[in-house]
């Protein structure tokens, strides 16, 4: 071998080096965080989504429209209990997010909400009702849990009557 050749390899295998070095990422990758707080979410997603389920508990979809309307909505919700899995820039997001509990609570609504979209999809109102009454029970004992002192439980009350509330 001679000495351009032999000079041009060390060169190669230096950039080969130099690659995997920059490939590699760095030590502690920063971890993914939503671009909005919990609480956020809580207003424009969470409580945005839940809420159309619970109406329509006693103001019937009406169209093809309507049910539409109320599974995309639906769909929303499910992702929306997945997503607070994930801490965003509220500043106790994380510690939230980090007890099982929390974990437990956010994908029970997930699944929840699944069931509305099943509901919705096969446009059974008694499934909507059942799927509605989980889906509160659920905010309402996350909210005891995590939340004991904000009045939260007041605004979806009184915009929200389940099933119950109004005698079927
Ligand atoms: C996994 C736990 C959890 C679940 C499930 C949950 N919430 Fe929340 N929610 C919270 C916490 C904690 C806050 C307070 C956030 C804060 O103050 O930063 C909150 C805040 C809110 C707020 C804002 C209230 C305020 O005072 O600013 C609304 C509205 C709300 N939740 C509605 C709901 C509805 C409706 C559901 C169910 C469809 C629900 N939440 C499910 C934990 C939860």
């Amino acid at each position: 071998m001679n000495m351009q050749s032999k000079s041009a390899r060390t060169l190669l295998i230096s950039i080969a080096l130099l690659a995997l070095v920059a490939c590699s990422a760095p030590e502690e990758a920063e971890e993914f965080r939503l671009p909005i707080s919990i609480n956020e979410a809580m207003a424009s997603l969470i409580n945005h989504s839940a809420d159309p389920i619970w109406i329509a508990a006693w103001q019937n979809p009406q169209s093809d429209q309507d049910w539409r309307e109320l599974e995309h909505l639906a769909r929303q919700l499910q992702v929306g209990g997945a997503l607070i899995t994930i801490p965003g820039t509220g500043p106790v997001d994380q510690m939230w997010t980090n007890r099982a509990e929390w974990q437990r609570y956010s994908m029970a609504l997930s699944d929840s909400a699944g069931r509305a979209v099943n509901a919705a999809r096969s446009k059974d109102l008694e499934l909507i009702k059942r799927s509605g009454d989980e889906i509160v029970a659920i905010c309402e004992g996350c909210h005891i849990d995590f939340k004991p002192d904000l009045p939260t439980m007041n605004i979806y009350g009184e915009l929200s009557p389940t099933s119950d509330d109004i005698g079927n």
